[in-house]
């Protein structure tokens, strides 16, 4: 019998094998070892081709493989063949059954509180402006008015590489923009920032701010009272009061901190706010001339107030977070809450 006929028989024998595993009267693996077992047909061919001429080989070893392959393919789709006794349960299958829950991931609880407060100064006019966190002195400092020994420059707060610095807070864009565009300007800017700090519940090496700049002809403190408050209600609900304190910053004159009557207890005092009946949430105050002096806006003709907020510290006031690392470890367990 020639190799040709021999392969053609095969075929056949195979094609009544697998009609058995159709009918149920075969199973699909069985068939797998008799064809191509180690012991199994095709290989039982393989080993006659030491007896066919060499130049016959080449084309014999060919047929041999689009054999295997053939049969494989075959096996294949015998193996998805239900075994006998399992269509009746196929049919119990109720189809109108809901499927398995695809789990979905969730937004990140800075991330939502970031997008809120961008949303609610977009309505007052600000648009989005980003700032690099890897900068230099002058930016981050400098420019900004801190004196040349400043305790804020100090090894202990600030990550130093090289001649840069990480930058220290978001107030480094304000001084970006300002070179990049001539006023008015109005901007948001959101971001990481670094301090070189001891990692505790209240604080963490890695943080989010929201830097604010208005620049323009007339623009007063009344405007940053209002604006601020404004702010705040859209962000803590409706009835929820301001009040600002002075303050010191080297970049703003005057400077304050604006607090919001304690969102717990409604001012009346509790261990949140200490008793005190209001939360301190942000620095803000007019931008101060010598800040416009190193961007070359004339001083005596634009006027600007500047604001600058601690993420997390408002993500931990409205969500009830008691430790900020839970935002920087990324467990889901944690994160799914939100
Ligand atoms: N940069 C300040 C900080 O990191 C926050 C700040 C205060 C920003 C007052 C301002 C501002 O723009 O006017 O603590």
């Amino acid at each position: 019998m020639t190799l040709h006929s021999a392969i053609e028989t095969l075929r056949e024998q195979f094609g009544q094998d697998s009609r058995k595993v159709r009918a149920g009267e075969s199973d699909a693996e069985q068939i797998r070892v008799k064809y191509l077992g180690r012991k199994g047909l095709v290989a039982g061919l393989f080993s006659k081709m030491g007896s066919i001429p060499a130049t016959d080989r080449p084309a014999a070893g060919q047929a041999l493989n689009e054999l295997k392959t053939y049969l494989t393919g075959e096996l294949e789709k015998l193996s998805n063949v239900p075994a006998k006794g399992e269509e009746d349960k196929r049919e119990d299958m109720d189809y109108t059954l809901p499927g398995d829950p695809f789990p979905k991931g969730s937004i990140h609880p800075i991330t939502q509180i970031m997008e809120e407060i961008k949303d609610i100064f977009h309505h007052l006019g600000f648009s989005v402006a980003y700032g690099p966190e890897i900068d230099t002195d002058f930016y981050n400092f400098e420019a900004l008015n801190f004196p040349p020994n400043h305790p804020a420059r100090d090894m202990q707060d600030t990550f130093y590489i090289g001649d840069s610095v990480l930058r220290t807070h978001t107030s480094n864009t304000q001084i970006h923009h300002m070179m990049e565009h001539d006023p008015p300007v109005k901007i948001l800017a959101p971001g990481r920032v670094y301090r070189h700090e001891d990692i505790s519940v209240r604080s963490y090496c890695l943080f989010h701010q929201v830097e604010g700049l208005f620049v323009d002809k007339a623009v007063t403190m009344a405007d940053l009272k209002g604006d601020l408050d404004y702010f705040a209600r859209s962000l803590f609900g409706e009835r929820v009061k301001t009040r600002f304190r002075p303050s010191y910053f080297p970049f703003t004159e005057p400077s304050a901190e604006m607090d919001v009557s304690c969102i717990f207890c409604g001012g009346k005092g509790c261990n949140i706010c200490k008793y005190a009946g209001w939360l301190e949430i942000l620095g803000c105050g007019m931008v101060d001339p010598e800040v416009f002096k190193s961007v070359h806006y004339d001083p005596t003709v634009w006027q600007g107030y500047a604001f600058g907020m601690g993420v997390e510290r408002i993500a931990m006031l409205k969500f009830g977070v008691e430790d900020i690392r839970l935002f920087f470890e990324g467990d889901v367990r944690f994160l799914r809450q939100f």
